[in-house]
């Protein structure tokens, strides 16, 4: 599990993440915040990113470097609060395609009901990145990544910014496959299924819908 799990403890992170937990935030700082930790977090999750050498010419003479080798990225947003991730990510990768898998939880059962999937019909020939702030359960990050999983992308990654132990628990035993990154690992899930201390409900604090 420790393999498959990256924290990512970069100052930057860990100071923007203090601001976003802080109940106190409004929703436009809030949605700024998450974008740019998730900007900071695609930095770090796409430096296995292989290169090739290309020769170019600059002002000086001819010059061989290195340019990302043909890699395909795909971003798959978990709806909602998924999508306040993906500026932050495109920011980094603008040629990357973006799909879309609409979950919500149940709150009686928190178990996950998906409403939409929308992937790139090339999704074969591309590594996936799957976005979403919250890893609580496990179950929505889990059922997301199953769905993707039957369109055979090349590679999956799972990138949030607050996990719980449990959820990361369920999701390593059900896709030991999927490297997972975050800012943070708190304590645990409260009664209700939230993460403590966690940022409380991230698709509500990032839309205004609290
Ligand atoms: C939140 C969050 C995750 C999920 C995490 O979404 O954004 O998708 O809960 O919980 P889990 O790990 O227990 O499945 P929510 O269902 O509240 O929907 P929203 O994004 O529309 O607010
Ligand atoms: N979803 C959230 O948005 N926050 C939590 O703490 C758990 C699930």
């Amino acid at each position: 599990m420790e393999n498959q799990v990256f924290v990512m403890n970069h100052p930057l992170i860990q100071h923007k993440l203090t601001h976003l937990r802080n109940k106190t935030t409004g929703s436009k700082e809030f949605r700024e915040l998450v974008s740019e930790i998730a900007m900071l977090e695609c930095y770090e999750a796409t430096r296995d990113l292989p290169l090739e050498d290309t020769q170019i010419e600059t002002p000086m003479g001819m010059a061989t470097t290195q340019v990302i080798a043909g890699r395909k990225l795909a971003f798959v947003p978990i709806l909602r609060a998924g999508l306040g991730m993906v500026d932050g990510v495109l920011a980094l990768v603008p040629a990357a395609k973006v799909g879309h898998i609409g979950l919500y939880r149940d709150h009686e059962t928190l178990q996950p009901v998906e409403y939409y999937s929308k992937l790139p019909s090339d999704i074969k020939e591309r590594d996936v990145i799957v976005l979403d702030p919250m890893l609580a359960t496990g179950g929505s990050a889990i059922d997301a990544i199953s769905i993707i999983k039957r369109s055979c992308p090349k590679s999956i990654k799972f990138m949030c910014i607050i996990a719980a132990p449990e959820g990361i628990k369920a999701f390593t035993e059900v896709h030991p496959d999927v490297h997972v990154y975050c800012a943070a690992v708190d304590e645990k899930l409260n009664e209700v299924g939230y993460i403590v201390p966690g940022l409380g409900d991230a698709g509500d604090r990032i839309f205004g819908t609290l």
